[in-house]
């Protein structure tokens, strides 16, 4: 039971029970409407898991990590937009968890982790993708209050976030350390919703750009120091990408899960088509890729929460939160692509839900850093491994 506790993997079947019973009837419907499913936010928030990796004494469900990534991996099975609702949740707090004082802490994570407000994290621009640091949205000290003018893009849940943490640099001269990270209110004045992305996948989660026309922010929404942004934003993404590698996972065992399904009922040249070795084969493959993820996950998880949140900076930290992400999302897309193949003409309809597993398997290798950046930052981390 990969080393789990009996707390986890009861808490794995409960999970797997709600994701079963009430989000996948949903799932296609959500797909096909592309319309964010307030329903099954409520849902997790009845049920405590949109706050479930935030501490406890913060409203959250103070799940560890591992317990975090069994949620989204669960829900991830039967509807990657749904899991997405947890995973962006924990995005848009985790900068206020990994450098938020105690007093912003209090003030702004309740309401995220009981759901009553969404979240988002604004680090993206036009300009800016890969290359984060890159960030040219401007924040301008004026007395005890900062003026934010800028664009960000691709901002998951950007226009029902009611809490946004923004990257913006309040000194260009300083390059990457003098970006700054900032707690702004969704209703803002000065904020404004650009345009709606219409995606390939999790086409229930929404997709926004965000205009911020001179948004007044006060200091005491400053998180850490001014110039510590991305580091911030860095030390985040170490924390929230195996959330990414979780929903990924879901998404391949799901696939692989609704094949074995299929093929055994499908019958061709007088058997089930479960019966031919080639397919066989195919599946082999696919179980094999899942669960060496799932290994690699679950030991990630647990390097992650080890170091804690507020843990500075660590090699091992950074090197297994992206080595989770770049494996399970790398497995997601095979894992789909072959369960498309392996329903034939049938995987290519929306009768089935293997089509949309392999479209919303695809944003998992783009998101929270594309597999290209997590190589790179995996191989920059590899040089400070002490024991191979
Ligand atoms: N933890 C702590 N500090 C870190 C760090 C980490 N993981 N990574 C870097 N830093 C520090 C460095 O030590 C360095 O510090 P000093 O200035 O003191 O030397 C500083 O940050 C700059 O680091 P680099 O020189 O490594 O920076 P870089 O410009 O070369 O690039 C990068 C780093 C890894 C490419 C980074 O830009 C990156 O991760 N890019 C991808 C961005 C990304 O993931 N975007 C996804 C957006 S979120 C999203 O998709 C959300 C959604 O809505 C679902």
């Amino acid at each position: 039971m990969y080393g789990l506790s009996d707390e986890q993997q009861l808490f794995r079947e409960t999970v797997r029970r709600l994701a079963q019973e009430r989000v996948l009837p949903r799932a296609a419907d959500i797909d096909r409407t592309g319309e964010f499913p307030w329903d099954i936010a409520e849902l997790f928030s009845e049920y405590g898991l949109i706050g479930v990796g935030m501490p406890e004494d913060l409203g959250g469900g103070g799940a560890d990590l591992l317990t975090f990534c069994l949620a989204v991996e669960e829900v991830a099975r039967v509807c990657a937009t749904s899991s997405l609702i947890i995973a962006a949740q924990h995005l848009g707090a985790m900068p206020i968890l990994v450098a938020g004082s105690p007093e912003q802490k209090q003030r702004f994570i309740p309401d995220i982790a009981s759901g009553k407000k969404l979240s988002a994290f604004a680090l993206t621009e036009p300009e800016a993708g890969s290359d984060a640091g890159g960030t040219k949205t401007r924040a301008i000290k004026d007395g005890s209050k900062y003026r934010i003018s800028g664009t960000k893009v691709f901002i998951t849940n950007g226009g029902l976030a009611k809490s946004v943490v923004v990257f913006a640099s309040t000194d260009p001269s300083q390059g990457v350390r003098g970006i700054s990270a900032f707690v702004v209110d969704g209703e803002s004045s000065g904020l404004s919703v650009g345009r709606i992305e219409e995606k390939m996948g999790i086409r229930g989660s929404q997709t926004a750009q965000l205009n911020f026309d001179d948004v007044v922010v006060p200091q005491e929404n400053l998180l850490g120091g001014e110039g510590e942004g991305f580091k911030i934003a860095m030390r985040t993404l170490d924390r929230t990408r195996p959330g990414i590698a979780a929903q990924a996972l879901g998404i391949a065992q799901g696939a692989l899960d609704v094949t074995i399904e299929h093929l055994k009922q499908r019958r061709q040249f007088g058997r089930p088509l479960i019966e031919q070795e080639a397919i066989q084969f195919m599946l082999a493959d696919m179980e094999t890729q899942i669960e060496a993820s799932r290994h690699l996950l679950y030991k990630a998880a647990t390097v992650v929460e080890t170091a804690g949140f507020e843990a500075v900076s660590s090699p091992e930290v950074t090197r297994y939160s992206a080595m989770a992400k770049l494996m399970c999302s790398d497995t997601a897309m095979r894992v789909t692509t072959d369960a498309v193949q392996l329903f034939g003409g049938y995987g290519y309809v929306r009768d089935y839900p293997v089509e949309r597993m392999m479209r919303d398997a695809k944003i998992t290798q783009i998101y929270e850093g594309t597999n290209q950046i997590q190589r790179l930052v995996i191989f920059r981390n590899l040089l400070q491994k002490e024991n191979i």
